[in-house]
């Protein structure tokens, strides 16, 4: 087993050029639901993966998204752009964008900017990533995520940050999924990672595939008794 060298702080943030992504259209977000009242005994012990999912509204997911992925606190005049969120991060870096596939458009979500980035990505590539995780989750029609990592701010911090950002995607999933419990929603990991999804991407060295998920609504149980 080869082990992976400690991440270890630069004395001096290095630079570092955030990737520029695709973009073909950008809207801000509309009205966005409040979180429901539940409390976090009833989340914590409700959350279970979900596979057998229908389609959500995209309201209802961005809402669940913004809320589990935006800012809380940011530190001022920060180059690395350091901020506080419900996921742990290390170095508070929060470098992982989380991009959704529907049936007809690839978005990313800019929680720092408050917007909804409609992505220039090929249909064929995209139909063939949408086909590859229903071939991992077969009845879960629902939409489908890629976590991905923008390692130039990592980099710039830490020596040998990969593994940090891998830890961080970790945190980053099970805050998606206890917000997908408290907003209703279904949510599952993919153990597939969405290197075929930013390999598509333009110039995306620096980009890094850190994993996948599904979230839709939770289909009934077939014959459950109410
Ligand atoms: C990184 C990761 C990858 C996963 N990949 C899959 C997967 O490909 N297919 C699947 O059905 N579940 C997948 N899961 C969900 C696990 O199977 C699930 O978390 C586990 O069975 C525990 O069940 P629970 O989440 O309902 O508590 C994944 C979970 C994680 C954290």
């Amino acid at each position: 087993m080869t082990r992976i060298d400690d991440p270890v702080p630069r004395s001096d943030d290095g630079a570092c050029v955030a990737y520029r992504w695709p973009v073909e259209h950008r809207e801000s977000f509309k009205t966005l639901q409040s979180p429901p009242e539940k409390s976090f005994l009833e989340v914590f012990e409700g959350r279970r993966s979900t596979r057998q999912l229908g389609y959500a509204s995209l309201d209802t997911i961005l809402s669940a998204l913004h809320f589990a992925l935006s800012a809380r606190f940011r530190k001022e005049g920060d180059a690395l752009n350091r901020s506080q969120r419900p996921s742990l991060s290390a170095g508070a870096l929060h470098p992982i964008s989380v991009m959704l596939f529907t049936d007809s458009r690839v978005l990313r979500l800019d929680t720092d900017a408050f917007a909804l980035e409609q992505l220039v990505f090929p249909e064929d590539a995209r139909d063939a990533w949408v086909s590859r995780c229903r071939r991992v989750l077969p009845d879960a029609n629902g939409t489908f995520l890629v976590l991905v990592a923008d390692m130039a701010r990592p980099e710039a911090a830490y020596v040998n940050s990969e593994s940090l950002v891998w830890r961080d995607a970790g945190a980053m999933l099970q805050t998606l999924a206890l917000t997908a419990e408290l907003f209703g929603l279904g949510f599952c990991p993919l153990g597939i990672l969405g290197n075929d999804v930013v390999s598509v991407l333009p110039s995306s060295g620096q980009l890094l595939a850190v994993g996948s998920a599904v979230v839709g609504v939770p289909a009934q149980s077939v014959g459950s008794s109410s």
